[in-house]
């Protein structure tokens, strides 16, 4: 199995000075493996989120993500990472959610028929056809999360970067995502990275890291994290 990530003793600082550090355990992701990450608010989940798809550079320590350095080479790397930040408004482009879930294709340069047969294929599975025509501004939380989901996952990409993407989203809602990221990773060989703060959402992942007091302190399945009390940094 080949590498994914590879992160070993990050730290960033931020312009503030607020200092955020992962080290301890590296935090690796094979192909096909599904990754949640875990602890408290303010442990730096979203920090160590954004450096792997290259929207920071870390201070201290390597990131690398498909055998690059994402800080330096997204625009090479980009059409093999999908990514689904925490605060979802920020990456929808719109104006309707057909355009928005096209817009990474038709940047990549896909072709027309590829265009069309993947966001098809995206909608149908994540149940969004009806949101088709509608503009992404009046879509309640849980459809935009779902809309960003089916963006990300139409560019089939080898990871899929996640945060805290299944919060709000109705049950009916999640099992049809959960579907789509598991055909994808078994049969597209797929990673996914998720940030997760609801302890309902472990059960989705097959390996955990646990981020605590500035270390990854534990990498283990649900069932270890769940014996070790891990599982009090998410919320419910
Ligand atoms: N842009 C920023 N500038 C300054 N401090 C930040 C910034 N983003 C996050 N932080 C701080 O970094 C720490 C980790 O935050 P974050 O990575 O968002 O954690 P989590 O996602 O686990 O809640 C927190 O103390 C937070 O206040
Ligand atoms: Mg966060």
């Amino acid at each position: 199995m080949s590498k994914i990530v590879e992160l070993k003793c990050l730290k960033h600082k931020y312009p503030d000075r607020t200092e955020v550090s992962a080290c301890g355990l590296d935090f690796l992701v094979e192909e096909g493996e599904k990754v949640g990450l875990v602890g408290g608010n303010g442990s730096g989940k979203t920090t160590l989120i954004i450096h792997l798809v290259g929207m920071l550079r870390p201070t201290e320590g390597s990131v690398s993500v498909l055998g690059v350095d994402p800080y330096k080479n997204f625009s090479k790397i980009g059409e093999a990472v999908g990514v689904v930040v925490q605060q979802v408004e920020d990456q929808l482009v719109g104006p309707t959610v057909e355009e928005d879930i096209k817009f990474s294709l038709i940047n990549y340069g896909f072709s027309k028929n590829k265009i069309e047969k993947r966001t098809k294929e995206v909608m149908s599975r994540l149940g969004i056809e009806d949101l088709r025509k509608k503009v992404i501004h009046y879509l309640s939380g849980g459809q935009k999360k779902r809309v960003a989901l089916a963006g990300a996952l139409a560019l089939k990409p080898k990871l899929l970067v996640l945060d805290e993407a299944f919060n709000q989203i109705d049950p009916d809602g999640l099992s049809k995502v959960v579907n789509l990221i598991d055909d994808y990773c078994q049969n597209e060989d797929m990673a996914v990275v998720m940030a997760v703060s609801n302890k309902e959402d472990i059960k989705h992942f097959n390996t955990i890291y646990l981020l605590e007091d500035g270390k990854i302190t534990f990498k283990g399945t649900k069932e270890e994290l769940e014996e070790r009390g891990g599982s009090q940094f998410c919320s419910h």
